[in-house]
């Protein structure tokens, strides 16, 4: 089938990139002695999952339950859930400990250490835990300058009911950068800091086996991850217009893109309107401070093969997108009824607006794959 024939707004995944992608990232992470554990948040959806973790220990992270549940029944049996865990959600995490050779839990607050000892020593159910760190970003996660935070991790350790994996983080800040060099230098300080932490734990009498690390930013450029045991990225499955252009990736690495239809013309305001709004890219305002023109996201040819800088996607409302030229547009190129593709700012939030993927090699649709929803 062509894209021609897809209604839109559809989602695409263009195959021969993912692979790509999945190739390169995991043959940069056993160059740099590390194993990769892919965050499967970018697309969760099974088939894409299985390429990441090929010639892999198969160890995945999730950011919700419902993606853990998932993989857990797809036979995926060592999964990371990589966000605080929430106290009232403790039981489904046992639930999957139960199932799984190893399901991780993270967390940075003594509460939930005390609801989880709780319900250990209530159920008799252990828990595999990370500590969360802060290492720059300021999101969640300790301070490991503090000697609380020494003290805490000591708690987690000699807990009865737990088994202390180690320490976890996530450079978010890698996201403020403009240049590959700035994205090098969080990288420097996101590995600086945790083997820093973690000698210090181990200095304390703290058995820390996991030094676990990764964003897409930080993973893509580092030329270095000694100490480090674990990398997490996820969006470099897909890439995206954001990744293009803080320096992560080029355009032609995005696997992600939105496929819409031309549905009106107003050349005297040079703008042409799509069946694409907000609800097809999310309002993700992309990288502006690195590019104040990025709009919502970067055209490219419907085959996938080349950019088309001369439109940008300047604003949207739900279901509307409205695109202006950079110079006057040419209306017979894009005559109402006809498609653009467009890579997203964010591909992960734009992904999440869809149920189903079109499989994509060039303007061929090769097959549909469904990803998970919810918490
Ligand atoms: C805890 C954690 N680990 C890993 C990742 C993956 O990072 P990225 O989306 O840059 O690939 C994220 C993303 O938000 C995260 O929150």
């Amino acid at each position: 089938m062509k894209l021609r024939a897809l209604k839109t707004p559809a989602a695409l995944v263009d195959l021969d990139v993912v692979e790509r992608n999945t190739t390169h990232m995991a043959e940069r992470m056993a160059r740099l002695g590390c194993r990769l554990r892919p965050h499967v948040k970018t697309h969760k959806c099974v088939e894409i999952a299985r390429l990441q973790v090929r010639g892999h220990f198969g160890g995945i992270t999730v950011s919700t339950l419902a993606e853990a549940r998932l993989f857990a029944a797809a036979g995926f049996r060592d999964i990371t859930y990589a966000f605080p865990l929430p106290i009232n959600r403790i039981e489904e995490a046992a639930s999957l400990g139960s199932q799984l050779d190893r399901f991780s839990v993270l967390l940075d607050h003594p509460a939930t250490l005390h609801e989880l000892e709780t319900h250990s020593h209530r159920t008799g159910v252990r828990f595999s835990v990370f500590l969360k760190v802060d290492c720059g970003y300021h999101r969640v996660g300790v301070d490991p300058d503090r000697d609380e935070s020494v003290w805490f991790a000591a708690k987690l350790s000699q807990s009865p009911h737990l088994d202390f994996r180690g320490i976890l983080t996530h450079a978010g800040q890698s996201y403020r950068c403009r240049t590959l060099e700035e994205i090098s230098r969080v990288a420097g300080q996101e590995r600086e800091v945790m083997v820093a932490f973690a000698n210090r734990l181990r200095q304390a009498g703290v058995r820390v086996d996991e030094v676990s690390v990764g964003s897409t930013p930080t993973m893509s450029v580092t030329q270095d991850l000694e100490g480090v045991t674990e990398a997490r990225p996820g969006n470099y499955v897909f890439y995206d217009a954001f990744q293009a252009s803080i320096g992560s990736c080029s355009l032609s690495d995005c696997a992600f893109s939105v496929l819409v239809t031309v549905v009106g013309q107003y050349p005297d305001r040079n703008k042409l309107v799509v069946d694409g709004g907000s609800l097809a890219f999310s309002l993700d305002p992309g990288p502006r401070h690195a590019d104040p023109e990025c709009g919502y996201g970067s055209f490219i040819t419907t085959d996938g093969r080349r950019p088309m800088p001369e439109l940008r996607l300047v604003s949207m409302s739900q279901e509307h997108g409205q695109i202006y030229g950079r110079g006057p547009i040419d209306f017979e190129r894009y005559p109402v009824g006809s498609q653009l593709r467009i890579v997203p700012n964010h591909s992960c939030l734009a992904a999440a607006m869809f149920d189903r993927y079109h499989v994509v090699r060039e303007d061929h649709v090769l097959d549909e794959w469904s990803p998970i929803r919810g918490w």
